[in-house]
């Protein structure tokens, strides 16, 4: 009802601010880039000859460079689940046991599903805060004298918890203790963002998937084999029609590289994606990029933090996720934070994943992202901040502004006069 031409205030609807293009920055599925989703817009090709080969042939050639590996990749259509399950069903025994390393959610979910296809799993337990302890690893495989453990199984980067465990070191305890147990790590939230070295790590099997750091749509899951894995692949009888990587080590047609149809569409996105990740310089130019960025992000954490406040999941640096960040909030609502963000300015957070789901969420930094779209999703959480009249320490957008600006000066024109 207006009065006098003026609506009161009581009948307004709430400031509407959120009219511009949204924003999200949850750890995956990332933010496609233009180029990478025009990729899929073209008609279906002939799939025995031609182009699709060619991008085939040449996505599959280029597909050991992104794990840093001489052994060999596949491609599933799927998700990361996909992936796992291909990891497992290749290189396992119905029965056999495989330790999942808990550093939070995801390598143990990989444990569960496991077991519906008939392998023991056992969880050696972490806690939401920490790496993997590479002693407790050892010491596990050390009383498994009769080498019962087949797999370990291992997240890079935990999603959840955004712990990225030191791969290298869990090599190390496992050579120390002399157990045989192939390694498999989870790279889904890392690929492409967090420096990865398989063969240099000495991992067996890697799984990777196509939705976040390779900024490809959720549907391809990557997973590769090295010499150990091949070799357990010989014996393996959890193998299933699909998922074999028997015609597709000798593929006679592309047809057999996937099972069936090649993901066409994808095929092309993942071929302008990594035009993209060429043009950007290659994979160690990405990984200074995502360091750069979750600099930022801990930065402006870092200017937040109150005791009952905001404040980081992983407390020490060295062990923190340059792909994601997961972010305690004390006794802010963070749902609240989370709703206001989203309904309030179009930016949308990850959910906290774990024990504290009402006093947790989570910044995806992964993939197609610069500092522009990064300071927007930091000032805005600034600015939800402060309209919820909650405690922070001080400003962390002039924090994240600052670690950006730390990284641009070899931008600034000197003058040479
Ligand atoms: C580390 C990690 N592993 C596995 C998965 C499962 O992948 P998907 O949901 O594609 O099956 C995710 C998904 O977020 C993840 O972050």
């Amino acid at each position: 009802m207006s009065v006098n031409g003026e609506t009161p205030a009581t009948d307004r609807l709430p400031l509407n601010l959120a009219a511009g293009r949204d924003m999200v920055a949850i750890p995956g599925p990332s933010i496609i880039p233009e180029r990478v989703l025009n990729a899929f817009a073209r008609p279906m090709p002939d799939i025995y000859a031609g182009e699709l080969v060619e991008v085939s042939n040449e996505i599959l050639r280029r597909l050991p460079d992104l794990a840093r590996t001489a052994g060999r990749g596949f491609i599933t259509i799927g998700n990361g689940h996909a992936g796992w399950q291909m990891a497992i069903s290749n290189t396992l025994n119905r029965g056999d046991r495989v330790l999942a390393l808990e550093s939070g959610f995801f390598a143990v979910v990989w444990g569960e599903q496991s077991a519906v296809s008939g392998v023991d799993v056992e969880v050696l337990p972490g806690t939401e805060r920490d790496p993997v302890d590479p002693e407790a690893l050892h010491d596990r495989l050390v009383a498994d004298a009769q080498h019962e453990i087949k797999a370990v199984l291992v997240s890079h980067t935990d999603t959840s918890t955004s712990v990225r465990n030191d791969i290298a070191s869990l090599r190390e305890a496992i050579d120390r203790s002399g157990h045989p147990t192939l390694l498999m790590v989870d790279c889904i939230a890392s690929m492409a963002c967090e420096p990865y070295e398989m063969d240099a790590w000495g991992v067996d099997v890697t799984v990777a998937a196509s939705q976040k750091g390779v900024m490809v749509p959720p549907g391809l899951a990557f997973v590769w084999a090295g010499p150990k894995a091949l070799a357990a692949f010989e014996h393996a009888n959890l193998r299933d029609g699909y998922f074999d990587w028997g015609p597709r080590l000798e593929p006679e047609v592309v047809y057999q590289h996937y099972a069936g149809t090649p993901p066409v569409s994808h095929l092309f996105a993942l071929r302008e994606a990594f035009a993209m990740m060429d043009e950007e310089g290659g994979l160690v130019a990405r990984w200074e990029r995502h360091h750069a960025l979750a600099e930022a992000v801990w930065a402006a954490v870092d200017g937040w933090s109150t005791p009952d406040g905001i404040g980081f999941n992983i407390e020490a640096e060295a062990h923190r996720s340059w792909a994601v960040t997961s972010i305690q909030t004390g006794r802010i609502d963070a749902h609240e934070l989370r709703r206001i963000c989203l309904e309030g300015s179009g930016l949308t957070l990850g959910i906290g994943i774990g024990s504290l789901p009402d006093q947790s969420f989570r910044i995806g930094h992964m993939g197609y992202l610069n500092p522009t779209m990064l300071l927007g999703t930091i000032a805005t959480i600034e600015a939800t901040l402060i309209a919820m009249d909650a405690p922070i320490g001080g400003s962390g957008v002039a924090a994240a502004a600052a670690a950006i600006g730390s990284r641009l000066t070899d931008r600034v024109a000197t003058d040479s006069s």
